[in-house]
């Protein structure tokens, strides 16, 4: 786990930060010591309850409105953060749609939708962070690392799954950017990172966990037996852009409760 601390004086922007598993990032980089940009879509209202949480425990906090899918409101939050607060040192690609259907209803809008804000908007808000960590460098008594970026992508970047082909399609994507730019960026000290969450008690997968019928079936997935919680992803991000893990990049870490071993195999095959 990250020490107390460890992200004393840096800055952060974590996208769709206002639910579920940005959320999480969001209160965990901050009482660890980022000032925290909680990025949203949705009502206001929302993303500034995430604002006074933070703010509350003594930690640092300021919401920005943006679609993550269109390049100039990006540029635009990126500009809005530097006023605030001067540069960025961690970006946390978190968020992230499902629009669900079977492959041969899909509409071209659900795809488009799906591919725009998870990968498309990985994309743009990486190429922005990039161009202010090569500009500002290395700043020691901050971090080892110029810059640190985590792309939350799914245990659906291996697995296959029937009835989500645009959600799973953009998170297969998002492991080969992540390695491409982590493969591009190292000579300018610049970190990149996956993460791979399973099963995380959300609004995303509600009508995975919300009755205990629905839940019994998703535990099957699951060989720990637990669903995740948002905290979990939380403490594994505040920990990957830490100086504790200066020697990570390019790499997807899977954090599913083991849903990614096969559990049919369990007693089958
Ligand atoms: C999806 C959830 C799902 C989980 C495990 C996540 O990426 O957003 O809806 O419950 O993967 O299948």
């Amino acid at each position: 786990m990250a020490s107390s601390q460890s992200l004393k004086g840096q800055s952060a922007l974590v996208t769709g930060a206002d639910s579920g598993i940005g959320k999480g990032v969001a209160l965990a980089l901050a009482s660890a010591g980022a000032h925290v940009v909680i990025n949203h879509v949705d009502a206001h209202e929302i993303a500034q309850q995430t604002v006074e949480e933070i703010t509350a425990t003594g930690g640092i906090a300021y919401a920005i409105h943006a679609d993550i899918s269109k390049e100039d409101e990006v540029k635009a939050m990126f500009a809005e953060m530097y006023q605030q607060y001067g540069t960025i040192d961690i970006l946390v690609n978190n968020a992230g749609i499902q629009k669900d259907s079977k492959f041969v209803d899909m509409t071209l809008d659900q795809w488009n939708l799906v591919i725009g804000i998870n990968l498309t908007g990985q994309f743009l808000c990486s190429r922005e962070a990039t161009k202010e960590f090569i500009r500002r460098g290395v700043v020691p008594e901050r971090s080892k690392a110029a810059g640190k970026i985590i792309c939350m992508s799914s245990v659906h970047e291996v697995i296959p799954w029937a009835g989500h082909v645009n959600y799973a399609t953009s998170k297969g994507g998002i492991s080969m950017f992540m390695k491409t730019i982590a493969q591009e960026l190292a000579p300018h000290k610049i970190r990149v990172v996956g993460i791979g969450p399973g099963a995380i008690q959300t609004p995303i997968n509600k009508g995975a966990w919300d009755t205990p019928e629905a839940l019994a079936k998703l535990l099957t997935l699951i060989p720990y037996n637990r669903i995740g919680e948002p905290e979990d992803i939380g403490k594994l991000a505040a920990w990957l852009v830490s100086d504790e893990a200066d020697y990570i990049t390019g790499t997807t870490i899977f954090m599913d409760g083991g849903m990614t071993l096969y559990p049919g195999f369990a007693d089958n095959g």
